[in-house]
């Protein structure tokens, strides 16, 4: 088969790739599409724990199963998305620490078939297209957990998101409508981005690129109680600034690095929560798979390369312009 292979950091190639045996109570899935995530970018820049060569990347598809190996069949020709976790274990508090997500170590979505364990297959959920079925696993999965299961969200809630243009952030706003928010605010590098999640729905949108920016939230809310942010770096302390007293912030990725001189002090004095989030729970991702299904949420997808495109494609996440999920095209049904 063919497959996007990762040979050392930032060196990539489609090779010829044979296919092994189906293990015991696994599937081969004949991937449609794949999606791009922060998470495949970190691994090629070779900024990620325990990275393996050569290694198939990609932890998000949408395909069709064509083998099943144990007594249960009935998953042959059916369309499917796959749960990324691997071993996430029996705590829903955290994962176990053989945890591991599809596509490094074990072989992931970007090639022309991927071998998972059946109990890893769910079926897409009709009102979705290949594209943005393929778009959903690891950052619905992710979004999900940081807003209602870590962060708590009510409709009550003023909502912060940052880094609207990114796939989970995206995730985060259309979740957070489909349960009733009624104030969100938004901020990103780009203002056709802030117009896009308007549009969408959000009440306020900030440049996190100007000077002051934190005060327009502060001037259209009061601050917020809960943030959902994937960037920290140097604007934290600004969100632990704005937030109202006994506020939730929940973290799920650092795209702008460590938090410099984290303000300890306001953390305490004004009783915040920081949270920390990754992934979810395979409940977690049944309840998100159902969640999507029942408000019949569409995922947002940014744009859709071939796979002998890939360069364009990561140079689109690279550069920022993305709003939404960029999407690798395998093969057509
Ligand atoms: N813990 C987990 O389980 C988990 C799961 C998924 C992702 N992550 C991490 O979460 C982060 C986002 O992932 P993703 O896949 O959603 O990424 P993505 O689609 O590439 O989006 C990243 C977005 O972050 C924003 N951003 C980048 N630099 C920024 C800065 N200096 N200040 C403010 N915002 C900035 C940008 O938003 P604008 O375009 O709007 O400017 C960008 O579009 C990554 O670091 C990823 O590794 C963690």
């Amino acid at each position: 088969m063919k497959a996007l292979i990762l040979r050392a950091p930032h060196e990539l190639a489609i090779q010829e790739q044979s296919l092994g045996p189906l293990p015991e109570g696994w599937a081969r899935v004949r991937m449609l599409a794949a999606a791009l995530n922060h998470r495949d970018e970190w691994i090629i820049q070779g900024q990620y724990a325990k990275i393996r060569y050569p290694s198939i990347l990609g932890s998000d598809g949408c395909g069709i199963v064509v083998d099943v190996t144990g007594e249960d069949r009935s998953l042959i020709g059916k369309r499917v998305i796959i749960n990324p976790n691997q071993e996430w274990g029996s705590d829903e508090r955290a994962q176990s620490s053989a945890y591991t997500i599809l596509g490094m170590p074990s072989a992931g979505t970007f090639a022309e078939y991927v071998d998972v364990p059946v109990h890893r297959l769910h079926r897409t959920p009709e009102h979705l297209s290949d594209e943005e079925a393929a778009a959903l696993p690891l950052a619905g999965l992710t979004a999900y957990r940081a807003v209602f299961v870590q962060g708590g969200f009510t409709p009550d809630d003023t909502l912060l998101i940052t880094g609207i243009g990114g796939g989970v952030a995206l995730f985060a706003l259309q979740f957070a409508f489909a349960a009733g928010a009624a104030s969100v605010a938004v901020t990103s590098g780009a203002s056709w981005k802030l117009d896009r999640a308007k549009e969408l729905g959000a009440h306020c949108g900030v440049l996190y690129t100007t000077d002051g920016w934190w005060e327009e939230i502060r001037r259209a809310f009061g601050g917020f109680d809960l943030a959902v942010d994937g960037t920290c770096g140097e604007q934290f302390n600004r969100l632990v600034a704005i937030a109202k007293p006994a506020g939730r912030i929940v973290i799920y990725g650092a795209t702008a690095g460590p938090v410099p001189m984290l303000d300890v002090h306001r953390i305490f004095w004004k009783q915040l929560r920081i949270i920390g989030s990754t992934m979810g729970s395979d409940d977690n991702f049944s309840q998100m798979v159902d969640f999507v299904a029942r408000h019949r949420i569409k995922p947002i997808v940014d744009s859709v390369y071939a796979l002998e495109e890939y360069e364009h494609a990561f140079a689109r996440l690279r550069q920022r312009q993305q709003f939404g999920k960029v999407i690798l095209r395998i093969a057509e049904r």
